[in-house]
């Protein structure tokens, strides 16, 4: 049976794939902080020399923006350190490294969607370091598989969860939201059916994974509360904290190439997720 290490087991994806995977197929190894810090090199090395995976699933990230820019060598040690660490252990044993990144290691001022062959231009640290660690995995390991996403949602701290925790508050009565990002938000589930799709073949290199349309982050609050029928508990207020359009929309062009199954719509998604957990936060 092959062996699947998750680490980052608990946060949003590595939760949403322990869930997915079937245990009858997979031997499935979630770790997280507690039990393997991925920044510490022998930690894992010693991981990975006991367990042996087959597949290592890197769902560690430091992803909050701000405090990726107030602590950069943070950012730098847990999404590009970390990711070498892994890199460097999945060449050793000869595994496959799925790797999870984000739209954030595009400028954002395109206007059109960024397909895998569009060059990365980060204007965040959170964004440099994520695509250092992307290098990373690149020149380190042979077999990987680098999945990015945007807007993830599921069990967790996330903007889906700040709205419905907002909605279900009756001392908060209006939330300012930014009306000038756009991007498609992305459950953990719809993404970690993509990544499952990624672990038994040879389809190697960079796959975008989002949802299908977009929309702004304005217009997911207005969707969030509608799907939880609570659009008169919460006044949403649109604002922009600058003159410039923050544009993130992925194609998911490898997908669409090699006939993956693609994630369902933005609003779809969001649907499922509310009649899963019921729309508490
Ligand atoms: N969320 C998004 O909107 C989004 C969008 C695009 C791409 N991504 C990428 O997708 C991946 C997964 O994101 P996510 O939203 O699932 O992240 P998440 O919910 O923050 O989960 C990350 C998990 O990793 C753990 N962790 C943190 N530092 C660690 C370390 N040094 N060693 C081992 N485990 C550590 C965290 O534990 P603690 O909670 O204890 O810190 C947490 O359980 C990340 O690479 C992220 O960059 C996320």
């Amino acid at each position: 049976m092959e062996k699947i290490w998750i680490a980052g087991a608990k946060g949003h994806v590595g939760s949403a794939l322990c869930d997915l995977l079937d245990c009858r197929h997979y031997e499935i190894l979630p770790t997280d902080l507690e039990e393997v810090d991925i920044t510490d090199r022998e930690s894992v090395s010693n991981y990975v020399r006991v367990s042996r995976p087959d597949v290592l699933i890197n769902c560690v990230g430091f992803g909050d923006i701000a405090s990726c820019e107030a602590q950069p060598d943070k950012a730098y040690q847990v999404n590009t350190v970390g990711a070498r660490n892994l890199a460097v252990q999945a060449q050793a044993i000869g595994a496959k490294l799925i790797h999870l990144s984000t739209d954030d290691v595009f400028s954002h001022h395109a206007r059109q969607p960024y397909n895998e062959f569009e060059i990365p231009t980060p204007s965040t640290i959170y964004g440099k370091s994520k695509l250092a660690g992307e290098r990373f995995v690149q020149n380190l390991c042979t077999r990987h598989v680098i999945v990015r996403s945007s807007w993830v949602y599921g069990i967790g701290r996330d903007f889906v969860n700040t709205v419905l925790e907002a909605a279900n508050n009756p001392s908060v009565t209006s939330m300012e939201v930014a009306e000038n990002e756009f991007a498609s938000p992305t459950s953990a589930t719809e993404l970690a059916k993509v990544i499952e799709q990624l672990i038994d073949n040879d389809c190697l290199g960079i796959y975008h994974a989002v949802c299908g349309g977009f929309c702004s982050r304005f217009e997911f609050a207005q969707a969030i509360l509608k799907a939880i029928h609570a659009k008169d508990k919460l006044t949403l207020k649109p604002i922009s904290d600058s003159e410039t359009i923050n544009y993130s929309v992925l194609d998911n062009m490898m997908l669409r190439l090699e006939n993956f199954t693609q994630p369902v719509s933005w609003q779809q998604a969001l649907k499922d997720y509310i009649t899963t957990t019921g729309g508490n936060d």
